[in-house]
């Protein structure tokens, strides 16, 4: 299903090769400012997809990035992006592997910063083996960033984000075969449409990367997220989408820092 989407995502409007190689930023303003400064740093992407987040930290000055995603397709074109940046394999590598056998895959034992998000968990069958998998990443006083979507949202109905349709505690996964197209290009012609997403709850994200030895320093729930997830959401001139304004909020977004003690 992604090796299909990734010549879909690398033409499409949504990702903006073209703008991203002019020079925009597609880190998210929340991310940036969280994360902080990334000068020097080593920090690694996990499910990087193509690449445009990774290399955007390498351009705010980490040291040295890895993206990992398990489609060649994505990693390939990643490759190829890093390149027109005249960024080297030693500042911007990228990987084809899964992100359950991450440590065997990626050039070093640790890293300053383990990065991911943006629709990365839903993918992960078993939460706490990710956790753990991640949390042997970060390196001694470094840090687990993560930003993902806020799966309370994904409770309620596409049409308003009001009406509560579905279970935010199921266990089953959701398997989708009949869906066609991708979020960054709806009426694409796909063929390969099976997935299989997990609902993983806020808390059980928290409670999987404590578990894991990490220290949680934040959770923060954001009232924007990145697309027009109901219709009524409002494109707001930052790229980002809000619920109008008075309408009553839930949570969207959420991101996570958690530490790990320097020795
Ligand atoms: C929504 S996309 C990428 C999100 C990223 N924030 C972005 O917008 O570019 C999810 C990515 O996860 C990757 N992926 C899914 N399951 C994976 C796994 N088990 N191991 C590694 N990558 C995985 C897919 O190939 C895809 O590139």
């Amino acid at each position: 299903m992604w090796d299909e989407r990734v010549p879909i995502h690398a033409a499409s409007d949504y990702y903006g090769l073209d703008r991203f190689r002019a020079g925009e930023d597609p880190l998210r303003a929340f991310e940036r400012e969280e994360v902080g400064d990334v000068t020097g740093r080593s920090l690694l992407h996990l499910q990087c997809h193509f690449g445009l987040d990774t290399l955007s930290w390498a351009r705010h000055g980490a040291a040295h990035v890895v993206g990992l995603d398990f489609s060649e397709p994505a990693v390939e074109t990643a490759r190829a992006l890093a390149a027109d940046l005249g960024l080297t394999p030693d500042r911007a590598a990228f990987v084809a592997a899964d992100v359950y056998v991450a440590a065997e895959a990626v050039p070093d034992s640790s890293y300053d910063i383990v990065y991911t998000g943006g629709g990365a968990l839903c993918w992960m069958p078993d939460l706490d083996r990710w956790a753990e998998t991640v949390a042997a990443l970060v390196a001694p006083g470094g840090f687990l960033y993560v930003a993902e979507f806020h799966p309370f949202a994904d409770s309620f109905d596409d049409e308003t984000g009001t009406r509560l349709v579905h279970d935010y505690f199921v266990r089953d996964p959701w398997v989708d075969t009949t869906s066609t197209g991708t979020y960054a290009d709806r009426d694409a012609a796909t063929v390969h449409n099976r997935s299989v997403e997990w609902v993983h709850p806020v808390g059980a994200v928290v409670t999987a990367i404590a578990r894991a030895g990490l220290r949680i320093e934040f959770l923060h729930e954001h009232d924007m997220t990145l697309h027009a997830r109901y219709e009524n959401l409002q494109r707001q001139d930052d790229g980002s989408y809000r619920f109008p304004a008075g309408h009553p909020r839930i949570p969207l977004m959420y991101s996570i820092k958690a530490t790990k003690p320097a020795s």
